[in-house]
Order: C-alpha cells, then sequence, then structure tokens
C-alpha cells in the first residue's frame, strides 16, 4: 500500500468526530467516503449499519483499504433508555463491520472511549483492566472484544470526552457547558469528576498518523489510547469558558458530589501512540474559543 492513495471508509460522518475526520484526511487528498444514517448530505452515503446485508454489500461496493468506524450511541442516559437498540449499534454492527473487514483484507480502525474504566485507578494503561460503570461503557467494552474476535488485526482507538466545531451546542458534553454559562439560570456544574478532553481534529490527525504508519508497512494492532493533555473538571471548564468570553460565571455553583454512574478520573496512558512520534493536543482554550465564537 506504500504509494497508493489509501481509500478510506469512515461510519459515523455525519457526526461530531465523524465530520472532523472526513475533513481532515480529505485535505490530505485521501479517497474518503463518508457514511451517515439521517443527517445524510455533503456527500455522505446513507447506510443504517445495523442492517448487516447493507452493511456487506457497502463494504463489497466501496472495496476499502481502511474503514474507520465512529458510529455510536454515545450518550450515556439514551443507552440507559435503549439498551437493546443500543447493543444492535454498538456491539453487533461493530463485530459484523469487523467480520466483513476481515473477509476483505480491510485495516479496521474502531473507535472506543475511555468510558470502559471505572476512573479510580489513573492512568490506565491500554491492557489495564476495564471496568465499565455504565451501559454505555459496557457496550464499548463489548464492542471491542467482538472487532478484536471477529479481525484481530483491527486497531482500537480510545479517546477521551471530544469537543470540536457543534451542529448544536449540546452536541459535546464539554460544549454544552457554554449553554448553562449563558444562560444566567442558576445550575450546578460538576467540580468533581476530572476529564482530559481532545479536540476533534486533534484525533483525527492522530489517526491520519496511524494510518500512515499502516500504509507505510507497519504492523499495528491492538488498543491505542489518547487523552487531551490538560485535566479538567467540568467547572473548570466552563470557568474557562467565562474567561475567555468575559461572561459572568456567578450563576454556575461547582458541585462536589460523585455524578451517578461516571467514571471519576478515567485517564489513559498515551505512551503506545507518543512512543510511534504521534502526539496532537490543541490547548484547551484556544480550541474551545474557536469552537464557540459562532456561539457568543
Ligand atoms: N463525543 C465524545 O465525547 C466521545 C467520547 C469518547 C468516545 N467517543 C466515541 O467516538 C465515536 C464518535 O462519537 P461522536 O461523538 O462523533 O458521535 P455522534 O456525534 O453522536 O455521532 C454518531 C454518529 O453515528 C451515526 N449513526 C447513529 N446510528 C446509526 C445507524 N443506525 N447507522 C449508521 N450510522 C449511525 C450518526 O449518523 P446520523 O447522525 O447521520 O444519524 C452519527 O454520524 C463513537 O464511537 C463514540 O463512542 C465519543
Amino acid at each position: 500500500m506504500a504509494n497508493k492513495v489509501p481509500r478510506i471508509l469512515v461510519t459515523g460522518a455525519s457526526g461530531l468526530l465523524g465530520r472532523a475526520v472526513v475533513k481532515v484526511l480529505k485535505a490530505k487528498e485521501w479517497d474518503v467516503v463518508g457514511v451517515a444514517f439521517t443527517r445524510v448530505g455533503s456527500g455522505l452515503i446513507k447506510c443504517n449499519l445495523t442492517d448487516s446485508e447493507a452493511v456487506s454489500a457497502l463494504i463489497e461496493k466501496v472495496k476499502p483499504d481502511i474503514i474507520i468506524h465512529a458510529a455510536a450511541e454515545r450518550f450515556p442516559d439514551v443507552v440507559e433508555k435503549k439498551y437493546k437498540e443500543t447493543q444492535l449499534l454498538n456491539v453487533k454492527a461493530s463485530a459484523h463491520i469487523a467480520s466483513v473487514a476481515q473477509q476483505h483484507g480491510s485495516k479496521l480502525l474502531h473507535i472506543s472511549t475511555d468510558y470502559v474504566f471505572d476512573g479510580t485507578s489513573p492512568p490506565y494503561k491500554c491492557n489495564d483492566k476495564c471496568n465499565p460503570l455504565n451501559k454505555y461503557g459496557q457496550t464499548k467494552l463489548h464492542a471491542e472484544q467482538a472487532v478484536l474476535r471477529e479481525c484481530p488485526g483491527a486497531c482500537i482507538l480510545r479517546v477521551p470526552v471530544l469537543y470540536g466545531p457543534v451542529e448544536r451546542l449540546e452536541e459535546s458534553a464539554v460544549t454544552c457547558l457554554f449553554s448553562a454559562l449563558k444562560s444566567r439560570e442558576p445550575t450546578t456544574v460538576s467540580h468533581h469528576d476530572k476529564r482530559c478532553p481532545a479536540h476533534v481534529n486533534d484525533i483525527a490527525h492522530i489517526m491520519y498518523d496511524l494510518i500512515s504508519l499502516i500504509m507505510k508497512g507497519k504492523t499495528l494492532d491492538g488498543i491505542f489510547q489518547w487523552s487531551g493533555k490538560e485535566k479538567l473538571t467540568k467547572y473548570e471548564m466552563t470557568l474557562t469558558m467565562s474567561r475567555i468570553f468575559s461572561l459572568p460565571h456567578d450563576h454556575i455553583t461547582p458541585s462536589y458530589s460523585a455524578g451517578s454512574l461516571r467514571p471519576y478520573d478515567p485517564e489513559m496512558d498515551v505512551s503506545r501512540l507518543t512512543d510511534l512520534g504521534i502526539s496532537h493536543h490543541t490547548n484547551f482554550e484556544d480550541g474551545i474559543k474557536e469552537c464557540l465564537s459562532p456561539w457568543l
């Protein structure tokens, strides 16, 4: 594959992460085919990933060198309410994509989460014991296991809470804090759980670097992890937004109690990536300023 322009199939291409991945890889002049479900526009292909036959036909038609599987239900509250439907997408569809990737010889890069950990003993190494606290984390862990069973050469990339350019502020667990800040309504925001937010562009560039190494013939498989380099509570993120945009924050009260079914500090060890020379981090203040400016 060394000198070939890779053909990349990206699922979840209409989502927060997938939009950035498509944009970054297209800018590198790679041959990118984006797949969406309800938000099909700007050249994306519609496919319901829970329809196994449709997925098989899509991969057969596109014949991708690489599949980036980013589609998932990732709102923990939705997963608690719609567990069975979520299992079909997060676990069963991931397993099927992995099995078709294996059959066609496509390299699979599957996206997972820090929520596979319980957050009690960070930083977590790639092979540390997983213990998801909520159903979302459970489905993502089961997906990882199914992917590696069906396609042992797959790469899994675990990422932390993400932010980036949003279609609505509620799209990201980070940008939604800006709604609370702007509203002036008295609100409580967690000053307990710790997060290492990452900009979606950084994750997209990490994928580009990983795939570039694979294209050059490097054998990479198994679990990789990325965490942003700044550890912040949601209250601290809100204060940063307040400072950047000179907005009052006296209506925001920090909460020191543990959130239910959320890991306290799921920071992940990133050395498997940095040992490969792969590291991308946008300073939180710069990244969030750029993402929120259109929402002032
Ligand atoms: N966002 C975070 O903070 C975060 C943190 C850690 C890990 N992750 C992981 O990162 C990945 C990307 O997350 P994200 O934040 O980009 O998610 P997102 O913004 O919620 O997007 C979800 C994507 O999945 C697609 N999708 C949903 N149901 C589908 C179906 N039945 N068939 C085909 N596509 C379907 C959606 O398509 P339509 O909208 O077109 O229907 C959308 O493109 C996920 O694996 C997630 O678990 C995210």
